[in-house]
């Protein structure tokens, strides 16, 4: 992400910028009170204070061995199975992963599989790439298999794009059942499995189903992870698991033999969060608070949108919320600007022009007393609508 597009504020400081008054519920961007700012400040006196240069040097292609191995053991200890250090390789983010990866594993042209609907940006990277989409049906149990096995039957996709846990847009999980059944699949008819897992840690419910991770030994499998959910987006740091092949390609590659490894300054800091275990704590604060606000939410949604649908996020940063009677989500966009409230348009994420009568909202960017003032004025903007 980030999510706020191309809206800066007048000063240029963030990514977006949102009027004095106005509530965007289509941000998906934390909360500047919950970006850790006490956190990284003592990590970095702490790593700053070693005396130690190197991490001002290019760093290891890789990525700097020590911070991997305090990754590969935080990773292993939340996966519930082992992570080799050598499996990862750190990014500058997810976002950077996929660019990356499609610059490597694509050509101008070729075909690639997506959910329907998907990561709004990744539309743009695919985009940025000149790939053709091929849209794979989801329900509330992810993407469908039949969906997935039918386009096979039409198309060899270089590669299928999907988000398996706590979706975005949606919030849905794949089932384990979908996930085996997936790899399978990808197996025999041999096609990569970009598998972005950016939410993974943000369960606030029960566990979510094993990561794809634990499959990426398998050699078809990318498993793509972020700081950007757990700690902080402007850190730009992520890593990507996969089998040693793989590996090699992205170490291997012109942008890394110029540049050298990912953020190894950045890495240095993070990497003393991981070890002091102050990342957990950070990570339980976050999903304390976005389940608090979750439950806010949704009794506001109840309470004054009675008529729509949706279910209840169980992880992740988001609400998937169909609107009545096909009402048109872009439509309403305007009308609910003079009610200072704004939403993502489910069209946004569909790369066929479909899911118009969708909408996304967020909790992460607002306290609790302002979401439901939100979803108060998103019914005032519906009452205008006739419908
Ligand atoms: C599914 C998904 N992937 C990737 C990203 C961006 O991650 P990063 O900040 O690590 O580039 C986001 C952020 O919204 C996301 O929702």
């Amino acid at each position: 992400m980030s999510e706020g597009g191309n809206l800066k504020t007048p000063s240029q400081i963030a990514q977006f910028y949102v009027p004095p008054g106005f509530i965007d519920l289509g941000l998906g961007d934390p909360q500047f009170s919950l970006l850790p700012l006490d956190l990284i400040r003592q990590a970095a006196q702490y790593r700053l204070g070693q005396n130690d240069p190197e991490f001002l040097q290019y760093g290891a292609n890789q990525g700097d061995g020590t911070f991997r191995r305090s990754l590969a053991k935080f990773l292993s200890r939340g996966y519930g199975c082992p992570v080799e250090p050598d499996s990862l390789f750190i990014t500058n983010g997810a976002s950077m992963g996929l660019h990356l990866i499609c610059t490597l594993f694509t050509r101008p042209g070729d075909t690639i599989f997506v959910e329907e609907p998907t990561y709004f940006l990744a539309l743009r990277i695919f985009a940025d790439h000149d790939l053709h989409l091929v849209p794979i049906r989801t329900d509330s149990n992810g993407l469908l298999i039949e969906s997935l096995e039918e386009k096979l039957n039409e198309s060899d996709p270089k590669f299928l794009y999907i988000i398996p846990t706590f979706q975005n847009p949606t919030g849905h999980t794949l089932s384990p059942e979908r996930r085996k059944r997936l790899v399978s699949l990808s197996r025999q008819h041999d096609f990569l499995v970009v598998v972005d897992e950016v939410y993974h840690f943000l369960s606030y419910a029960s566990q979510p189903p094993e990561p794809f991770a634990v499959y990426s030994e398998a050699g078809n499998i990318i498993s793509l992870g972020s700081f950007s959910k757990i700690l902080a987006p402007g850190l730009r740091l992520g890593w990507i698991q996969a089998n040693a092949e793989i590996i090699h390609r992205f170490i291997n590659s012109g942008l890394l033999d110029s540049g050298g490894g990912m953020n190894p300054f950045t890495s240095a800091i993070v990497g003393r969060l991981l070890e002091n275990g102050t990342l957990d704590q950070n990570i339980a604060k976050l999903i304390a608070t976005y389940r608090a606000r979750i439950s806010v939410m949704d009794a506001a949604l109840r309470h004054h949108l009675p008529d729509v649908q949706y279910t209840l996020p169980r992880g992740g940063y988001f609400f998937w919320i169909r609107l009545p009677n096909q009402m048109n989500a872009t439509e309403l966009q305007h009308r609910a600007e003079a009610f200072q409230v704004g939403f993502r348009p489910g069209a946004l994420f569909s790369c066929q022009g479909g899911m118009q009568d969708y909408i996304r909202l967020s909790y992460v960017f607002y306290e609790a007393d302002e979401l439901a003032q939100g979803v108060l004025r998103l019914r005032q903007s519906l009452d205008k609508i006739d419908y």
